[in-house]
């Protein structure tokens, strides 16, 4: 069977990447969190004391960024792969909300993005896969067969977020999750490049009021409609 690329961007916590490998298993396509790649660079300028609330030193990232080594593993044949940053499985600590709050503004420097989209346009260079992220239908794969833009409102969003992040056992208000989630859609879709925007051939889905289940089928029936060259 012909073997697609398929693209799912969109605003954060729209859950991208819940459909993304939903869709990635049910087709037996490789699932790419590029999301990750952008925290696990956060998390290593963190721990380089490269970015915090009074630095953000971009010149020494920047001068580090061949240092950084970004693989993904799969623990098991069915579980999701997991994001090592220079050998060490990161996937837990990319996820906090102190991540969260420094990732956007890392995700605009030019170099970070270069580096990271070749990785990914190599990860992707067999077909068969499905990607997310804010950039795959315009600038990674702007010739992917399937786009898919997602959008919720923010607060269904900082809702999900905030139930995600209580359900780890992080102690937050849902006041801050919110602010995070209004703070990085403006860096995101207001930097100068790549910017967060909908490809003009990507199909919108507002999944607000949308079960999983029900947006998951749509998704899947596009997919099987594009592999079929419909
Ligand atoms: O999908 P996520 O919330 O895990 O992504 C974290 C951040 O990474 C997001 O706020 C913007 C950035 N990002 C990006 O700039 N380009 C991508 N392809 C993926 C993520």
């Amino acid at each position: 069977m012909k073997k697609i690329t398929i693209a799912i961007d969109g605003y954060s916590s729209t859950g991208k990447s819940t459909v993304a490998k939903q869709l990635a298993d049910w087709l037996e396509y490789v699932y790419v969190d590029t999301g990750a790649m952008y925290r696990a660079v956060t998390l290593y300028a963190m721990q380089k004391g490269f970015i915090s609330e009074e630095i953000f030193d971009k010149d020494k990232l920047i001068a580090s960024l061949s240092e950084i080594k970004l693989e993904f593993r799969k623990p098991n044949a069915f579980s999701k792969a997991e994001i090592f940053l220079n050998n060490e499985n990161v996937e837990k600590q990319i996820r906090t909300l102190q991540v969260s709050e420094y990732v956007s503004p890392i995700a605009t420097i030019p170099e970070v993005r270069r580096k990271l989209v070749e990785q990914q346009q190599r990860m992707g260079e067999g077909k068969g896969v499905v990607m997310d992220g804010r950039d795959i239908g315009t600038v990674v794969f702007p010739n992917a067969e399937l786009k898919i833009f997602m959008n919720a409102s923010a607060e269904k969003r900082a809702t999900r977020r905030f139930h995600e992040l209580l359900e780890r056992g992080d102690e937050v208000a849902y006041k801050d999750v919110l602010e995070n989630v209004l703070e990085r859609d403006h860096i995101d879709s207001t930097r100068e490049d790549s910017p967060l925007r909908k490809a003009d051939d990507a199909i919108e889905i507002d999944n607000s009021e949308m079960n999983l289940e029900d947006q998951f089928h749509i998704i899947l029936q596009l997919a099987k409609d594009r592999i079929a060259g419909r």
